[in-house]
Protein backbone atom coordinates (compact mmCIF):
# COMPACT_ATOMS: atom_id res chain seq x y z
CA UNK A 1 0.00 0.00 0.00
CA UNK A 2 2.07 3.04 -0.84
CA UNK A 3 1.63 5.89 1.15
CA UNK A 4 1.44 9.59 -0.95
CA UNK A 5 1.77 13.08 0.50
CA UNK A 6 1.42 15.93 -2.10
CA UNK A 7 0.98 19.98 -0.81
CA UNK A 8 -1.66 22.31 -2.30
CA UNK A 9 -4.18 19.48 -2.64
CA UNK A 10 -7.47 21.72 -2.81
CA UNK A 11 -6.97 23.00 -6.65
CA UNK A 12 -5.10 22.67 -10.23
CA UNK A 13 -2.47 19.87 -10.53
CA UNK A 14 -2.51 18.80 -6.81
CA UNK A 15 -6.23 18.11 -6.83
CA UNK A 16 -5.79 16.61 -10.18
CA UNK A 17 -2.46 14.42 -9.00
CA UNK A 18 -5.30 13.34 -5.88
CA UNK A 19 -8.02 12.52 -8.55
CA UNK A 20 -5.26 10.47 -10.46
CA UNK A 21 -4.00 8.42 -7.14
CA UNK A 22 -7.82 7.83 -5.35
CA UNK A 23 -8.63 5.29 -8.81
CA UNK A 24 -6.81 2.54 -6.48
CA UNK A 25 -7.59 1.51 -3.40
CA UNK A 26 -3.87 0.18 -2.92
CA UNK A 27 -2.95 3.72 -2.50
CA UNK A 28 -2.82 5.68 1.02
CA UNK A 29 -3.03 9.74 0.07
CA UNK A 30 -2.02 12.10 2.38
CA UNK A 31 -4.17 15.67 0.48
CA UNK A 32 -2.45 18.73 2.18
CA UNK A 33 -4.24 21.92 2.32
CA UNK A 34 -3.49 25.37 3.19
CA UNK A 35 -6.32 25.16 5.71
CA UNK A 36 -9.44 22.80 6.06
CA UNK A 37 -11.91 25.94 6.56
CA UNK A 38 -11.77 26.49 2.82
CA UNK A 39 -14.12 25.13 -0.06
CA UNK A 40 -12.96 21.58 0.13
CA UNK A 41 -15.52 20.35 -2.06
CA UNK A 42 -13.71 19.41 -5.21
CA UNK A 43 -10.64 17.64 -3.16
CA UNK A 44 -13.46 15.78 -1.01
CA UNK A 45 -15.44 14.50 -4.62
CA UNK A 46 -11.48 13.54 -6.40
CA UNK A 47 -10.91 11.28 -3.50
CA UNK A 48 -14.54 9.75 -3.46
CA UNK A 49 -13.15 6.57 -5.18
CA UNK A 50 -10.73 5.82 -2.15
CA UNK A 51 -11.87 7.98 0.49
CA UNK A 52 -11.66 5.50 3.15
CA UNK A 53 -7.68 5.95 2.93
CA UNK A 54 -7.40 9.39 1.90
CA UNK A 55 -6.63 11.86 4.56
CA UNK A 56 -6.65 15.65 4.08
CA UNK A 57 -4.09 17.27 6.39
CA UNK A 58 -3.81 21.10 6.97
CA UNK A 59 0.28 21.98 5.65
CA UNK A 60 0.17 26.02 5.04
CA UNK A 61 3.90 25.91 3.39
CA UNK A 62 4.20 29.57 4.35
CA UNK A 63 4.13 28.80 7.99
CA UNK A 64 7.34 26.91 9.51
CA UNK A 65 4.74 25.78 12.47
CA UNK A 66 2.22 24.04 10.49
CA UNK A 67 4.70 22.43 8.59
CA UNK A 68 5.90 21.45 11.99
CA UNK A 69 2.63 20.42 13.18
CA UNK A 70 1.48 18.72 9.45
CA UNK A 71 4.52 16.25 10.12
CA UNK A 72 3.19 15.51 13.49
CA UNK A 73 0.15 14.83 12.56
CA UNK A 74 1.27 12.65 9.35
CA UNK A 75 3.38 10.27 12.18
CA UNK A 76 0.13 10.09 14.47
CA UNK A 77 -1.81 9.47 10.63
CA UNK A 78 0.34 6.74 9.75
CA UNK A 79 0.89 5.14 13.24
CA UNK A 80 3.14 2.07 13.36
CA UNK A 81 5.97 1.50 10.65
CA UNK A 82 3.87 2.78 7.70
CA UNK A 83 6.32 5.80 5.44
CA UNK A 84 5.84 8.09 2.91
CA UNK A 85 6.87 6.22 -0.17
CA UNK A 86 6.35 9.47 -2.90
CA UNK A 87 6.62 12.94 -1.00
CA UNK A 88 5.11 15.58 -3.99
CA UNK A 89 6.29 19.38 -3.10
CA UNK A 90 3.93 20.81 -5.21
CA UNK A 91 2.31 24.03 -3.27
CA UNK A 92 2.95 27.46 -5.00
CA UNK A 93 2.38 30.73 -6.27
CA UNK A 94 3.21 33.08 -9.12
CA UNK A 95 1.40 36.28 -7.67
CA UNK A 96 3.61 39.00 -9.55
CA UNK A 97 3.92 37.67 -13.10
CA UNK A 98 4.33 41.16 -13.89
CA UNK A 99 6.78 42.07 -12.22
CA UNK A 100 10.51 42.22 -14.19
CA UNK A 101 13.94 41.81 -13.24
CA UNK A 102 14.26 45.52 -13.18
CA UNK A 103 10.64 45.94 -10.90
CA UNK A 104 11.12 42.92 -8.17
CA UNK A 105 9.12 44.14 -4.67
CA UNK A 106 11.38 42.62 -2.16
CA UNK A 107 8.44 41.32 -0.23
CA UNK A 108 7.16 39.72 -3.40
CA UNK A 109 10.27 38.02 -4.19
CA UNK A 110 10.72 37.31 -0.49
CA UNK A 111 7.03 35.63 -0.21
CA UNK A 112 7.74 34.00 -3.42
CA UNK A 113 11.39 32.23 -2.19
CA UNK A 114 8.90 31.70 1.28
CA UNK A 115 6.44 29.47 -0.31
CA UNK A 116 7.92 27.84 -3.43
CA UNK A 117 11.44 27.26 -1.94
CA UNK A 118 11.44 27.33 1.84
CA UNK A 119 7.73 25.71 1.75
CA UNK A 120 9.45 22.38 -0.04
CA UNK A 121 12.65 22.57 2.17
CA UNK A 122 11.11 22.38 5.59
CA UNK A 123 8.20 20.19 4.53
CA UNK A 124 11.08 17.46 3.63
CA UNK A 125 13.42 18.23 6.47
CA UNK A 126 10.17 17.70 9.40
CA UNK A 127 9.24 14.82 7.47
CA UNK A 128 12.28 13.97 7.81
CA UNK A 129 12.68 14.54 11.63
CA UNK A 130 10.06 12.74 12.21
CA UNK A 131 10.82 9.58 10.75
CA UNK A 132 7.94 9.36 8.51
CA UNK A 133 10.25 9.09 4.84
CA UNK A 134 10.71 5.66 3.48
CA UNK A 135 14.19 4.91 2.90
CA UNK A 136 13.32 4.41 -0.94
CA UNK A 137 11.21 7.49 -0.40
CA UNK A 138 10.54 9.61 -3.67
CA UNK A 139 10.81 13.03 -3.68
CA UNK A 140 9.13 15.20 -6.13
CA UNK A 141 9.97 19.03 -6.31
CA UNK A 142 7.04 20.47 -8.65
CA UNK A 143 9.26 23.63 -10.44
CA UNK A 144 8.68 25.22 -13.97
CA UNK A 145 10.81 25.45 -16.90
CA UNK A 146 10.93 29.21 -16.04
CA UNK A 147 13.33 27.54 -13.27
CA UNK A 148 16.01 26.44 -15.85
CA UNK A 149 18.59 29.16 -16.70
CA UNK A 150 18.98 27.20 -20.45
CA UNK A 151 15.17 27.46 -21.07
CA UNK A 152 14.98 30.87 -19.52
CA UNK A 153 17.58 32.44 -21.68
CA UNK A 154 15.56 31.38 -24.85
CA UNK A 155 12.40 33.09 -23.63
CA UNK A 156 12.15 37.04 -25.49
CA UNK A 157 10.73 38.88 -23.77
CA UNK A 158 11.89 37.14 -20.28
CA UNK A 159 9.10 37.04 -17.63
CA UNK A 160 7.66 35.65 -14.40
CA UNK A 161 11.19 37.14 -12.95
CA UNK A 162 10.56 36.74 -9.27
CA UNK A 163 8.62 33.19 -9.79
CA UNK A 164 11.29 32.00 -12.25
CA UNK A 165 13.91 32.96 -9.58
CA UNK A 166 11.97 31.19 -6.94
CA UNK A 167 12.08 28.26 -9.15
CA UNK A 168 15.60 27.99 -10.15
CA UNK A 169 16.68 28.10 -6.03
CA UNK A 170 14.19 25.24 -5.56
CA UNK A 171 16.20 23.55 -8.83
CA UNK A 172 19.31 24.33 -6.50
CA UNK A 173 17.42 23.09 -3.22
CA UNK A 174 16.58 19.81 -5.18
CA UNK A 175 20.49 18.99 -6.26
CA UNK A 176 21.05 19.63 -2.17
CA UNK A 177 18.64 17.74 -1.14
CA UNK A 178 19.40 14.87 -3.78
CA UNK A 179 22.84 14.47 -1.93
CA UNK A 180 22.41 15.04 1.72
CA UNK A 181 19.39 13.23 2.29
CA UNK A 182 21.23 9.77 0.61
CA UNK A 183 23.33 10.30 3.58
CA UNK A 184 24.16 7.80 6.31
CA UNK A 185 22.00 8.65 9.27
CA UNK A 186 19.79 10.41 6.91
CA UNK A 187 17.78 8.09 4.07
CA UNK A 188 20.60 6.85 2.32
CA UNK A 189 21.67 5.47 -1.48
CA UNK A 190 18.21 4.47 -2.34
CA UNK A 191 16.14 7.52 -1.94
CA UNK A 192 15.80 9.54 -4.80
CA UNK A 193 15.06 13.52 -5.25
CA UNK A 194 13.99 14.98 -8.62
CA UNK A 195 11.87 18.32 -9.98
CA UNK A 196 10.25 18.28 -11.92
CA UNK A 197 7.88 20.19 -14.95
CA UNK A 198 4.60 19.73 -15.19
CA UNK A 199 4.27 21.32 -18.58
CA UNK A 200 1.97 24.28 -19.30
CA UNK A 201 -1.44 23.47 -17.66
CA UNK A 202 -5.02 24.83 -17.63
CA UNK A 203 -5.33 25.76 -14.20
CA UNK A 204 -5.74 28.97 -12.00
CA UNK A 205 -2.00 29.47 -12.61
CA UNK A 206 -1.16 28.23 -16.33
CA UNK A 207 -4.84 30.08 -16.90
CA UNK A 208 -7.00 29.81 -19.77
CA UNK A 209 -4.43 29.91 -22.65
CA UNK A 210 -2.10 27.07 -21.39
CA UNK A 211 -1.67 24.34 -23.65
CA UNK A 212 -1.96 20.96 -21.22
CA UNK A 213 -4.95 19.17 -19.62
CA UNK A 214 -4.15 18.42 -15.48
CA UNK A 215 -4.87 15.02 -16.38
CA UNK A 216 -2.49 14.26 -19.37
CA UNK A 217 0.18 16.61 -17.40
CA UNK A 218 -0.58 14.26 -14.20
CA UNK A 219 -0.64 11.14 -16.11
CA UNK A 220 2.60 11.83 -17.47
CA UNK A 221 4.02 12.94 -14.10
CA UNK A 222 2.56 10.00 -12.37
CA UNK A 223 4.35 7.81 -15.18
CA UNK A 224 7.41 9.52 -14.44
CA UNK A 225 7.28 9.04 -10.38
CA UNK A 226 6.86 5.56 -10.77
CA UNK A 227 9.52 4.88 -13.29
CA UNK A 228 12.50 6.60 -11.06
CA UNK A 229 15.20 5.00 -10.19
CA UNK A 230 18.31 5.59 -8.25
CA UNK A 231 20.29 6.86 -11.22
CA UNK A 232 17.44 9.60 -11.69
CA UNK A 233 18.38 11.22 -8.41
CA UNK A 234 19.52 15.02 -8.84
CA UNK A 235 17.98 15.68 -12.06
CA UNK A 236 15.16 17.53 -13.72
CA UNK A 237 12.51 16.12 -16.12
CA UNK A 238 9.39 17.15 -17.73
CA UNK A 239 5.93 15.23 -16.87
CA UNK A 240 6.55 13.09 -20.48
CA UNK A 241 10.28 12.39 -18.24
CA UNK A 242 12.99 13.68 -20.37
CA UNK A 243 15.95 15.42 -18.88
CA UNK A 244 15.80 19.15 -18.79
CA UNK A 245 18.98 21.12 -18.98
CA UNK A 246 19.33 23.33 -15.73
N1 LIG B 1 -0.08 25.36 -14.29
C1 LIG B 1 1.07 25.50 -14.95
O1 LIG B 1 1.10 25.80 -16.16
C2 LIG B 1 2.37 25.28 -14.24
C3 LIG B 1 3.55 25.38 -15.01
C4 LIG B 1 4.78 25.14 -14.40
C5 LIG B 1 4.81 24.79 -13.06
N2 LIG B 1 3.67 24.72 -12.33
C6 LIG B 1 3.79 24.32 -10.92
O2 LIG B 1 2.85 23.29 -10.63
C7 LIG B 1 2.45 23.37 -9.26
C8 LIG B 1 0.95 23.44 -9.16
O3 LIG B 1 0.52 24.61 -9.86
P1 LIG B 1 -1.01 24.84 -10.28
O4 LIG B 1 -0.99 25.18 -11.70
O5 LIG B 1 -1.86 23.75 -9.78
O6 LIG B 1 -1.29 26.19 -9.45
P2 LIG B 1 -2.65 26.72 -8.81
O7 LIG B 1 -3.78 26.30 -9.65
O8 LIG B 1 -2.44 28.17 -8.56
O9 LIG B 1 -2.70 25.93 -7.42
C9 LIG B 1 -1.71 26.20 -6.45
C10 LIG B 1 -1.95 25.31 -5.25
O10 LIG B 1 -0.93 25.62 -4.29
C11 LIG B 1 -1.59 25.91 -3.05
N3 LIG B 1 -0.84 26.83 -2.22
C12 LIG B 1 -0.37 28.06 -2.53
N4 LIG B 1 0.21 28.61 -1.45
C13 LIG B 1 0.12 27.69 -0.45
C14 LIG B 1 0.52 27.65 0.91
N5 LIG B 1 1.13 28.69 1.48
N6 LIG B 1 0.26 26.54 1.62
C15 LIG B 1 -0.36 25.49 1.06
N7 LIG B 1 -0.80 25.46 -0.19
C16 LIG B 1 -0.55 26.56 -0.94
C17 LIG B 1 -2.93 26.49 -3.45
O11 LIG B 1 -3.80 26.44 -2.33
P3 LIG B 1 -4.89 27.65 -2.05
O12 LIG B 1 -6.11 27.31 -2.88
O13 LIG B 1 -5.14 27.56 -0.59
O14 LIG B 1 -4.26 28.92 -2.50
C18 LIG B 1 -3.30 25.55 -4.58
O15 LIG B 1 -3.78 24.33 -4.06
C19 LIG B 1 3.17 24.60 -8.69
O16 LIG B 1 4.36 24.19 -8.07
C20 LIG B 1 3.49 25.42 -9.93
O17 LIG B 1 4.56 26.29 -9.74
C21 LIG B 1 2.45 24.96 -12.89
Amino acid sequence: MPVYVVTGANRGLGLEFIRQLSQSKDNTVLACVRSTSSDLADLKQASQPNEANTHVLTCDTADLSSIQSFAKQVQKTLGGDRKIDFLINNAAVNSKPEQTSLTIGPEDLTNEIRINVLGPAKTTEFLLAEGVLAKTARIVNITSGLGSMAVSLGITPRKCATYSISKGALNSLTVQQSGELREEGRLGPKCVVVCMDPGWVKTRMGGEGAILEPEESIGGMLKCIHGLGEGHNGKFYTYTGKEVPW
